[in-house]
């Protein structure tokens, strides 16, 4: 049964607009889940792109900082590298330098991956820590609030990486996923655990990855080669945050910010 899947486009100008464009998208998203459900479950990406949209909301100086509802946030991550917390590849040192130490949230309400433990272990410390903060039972999987996601040059997210083991993985939570071209090991959540996010988005900047995105978005099917390809929320919706270089080869919006496409599968 063919089943089509709308890709939302926002693309703003520059990278500048795309962080304030993220922290909006952060904020909007926060403020609904806690409307709705008493609290916001976020599940954010590490690598460069991420970080000056975690900047602008933790700086007072800019509206992001006072509408995020901090007190009922929780923050998880999508995925972690294989080193000490203070380690500089850390995703986490790099949002708490960005973000953490400069905004009102208990370490209750930071759930990092422990980078600096055994691959495997630190992987089924993150999954009972899931099943735990979500009261999961069975095989029932987490459903964050928001899933911020970001594409490398290969067509890789999270710690999802082309042929990679973590691919073919739908039981689990979060596993640890060995990386051949980086020999390096990653711990990740796995593709079935992003798509039952309430929303999903990319956020994708530089003319760098305009082939790349075109690839995933309107190419053939090909997840081994393109793991981005993968991510297909059961909300039927994937949002991408763009700016104008990263999105110039796919579908158009005209002048408007926002653009709609579908994927016919
Ligand atoms: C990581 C990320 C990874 C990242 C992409 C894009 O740990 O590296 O979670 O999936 O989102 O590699 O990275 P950039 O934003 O640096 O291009």
């Amino acid at each position: 049964m063919s089943q089509n899947h709308k890709i939302e486009t926002i693309v703003v100008a520059d990278t500048d607009a795309l962080a304030a464009r993220a922290a909006q998208q952060f904020v909007e998203v926060a403020e609904a889940a806690v409307a709705a459900r008493g609290r916001a479950r976020i599940a954010i990406s590490g690598g460069s792109t991420p970080k000056a949209a975690f900047k602008l909301l933790a700086d007072p100086a800019q509206p992001w900082f006072k509408r995020m509802p901090w007190s009922q946030l929780e923050l998880f991550w999508v995925d972690e590298r294989c080193v000490p917390p203070d380690h500089p590849d850390s995703n986490y040192r790099m949002t708490k330098e960005a973000m953490l130490d400069h905004v009102p949230l208990a370490p209750e309400q930071i759930h990092r991956m422990e980078g600096e433990l055994v691959p495997e272990i630190a992987a089924a410390h993150y999954e009972s820590l899931l099943r735990n903060a979500f009261r999961l039972e069975g095989a029932e999987t987490p459903r964050f609030d928001l899933v911020q996601l970001g594409m490398g040059p290969d067509g890789h997210t999270a710690s999802l990486f082309p042929h990679s083991a973590a691919l073919h993985e739908i039981g689990r939570l979060a596993v640890a996923n060995h990386v051949e071209n980086k020999d390096a090991w990653r711990i990740t959540l796995t593709s079935p655990v992003i798509n039952q996010g309430a929303q999903v988005f990319f956020l994708i900047g530089g003319a760098d990855k305009a082939d790349i995105l075109n690839q995933v978005f309107t190419g053939p099917r090909d997840t081994g080669r393109l793991p981005s390809q993968l991510i297909r929320p059961a909300s039927g919706i994937l949002t991408l945050i763009l700016d104008k270089a990263s999105a110039a080869l796919l579908p158009a919006n005209g002048e408007s910010e926002r653009g709609v496409f579908e994927r016919k599968e």
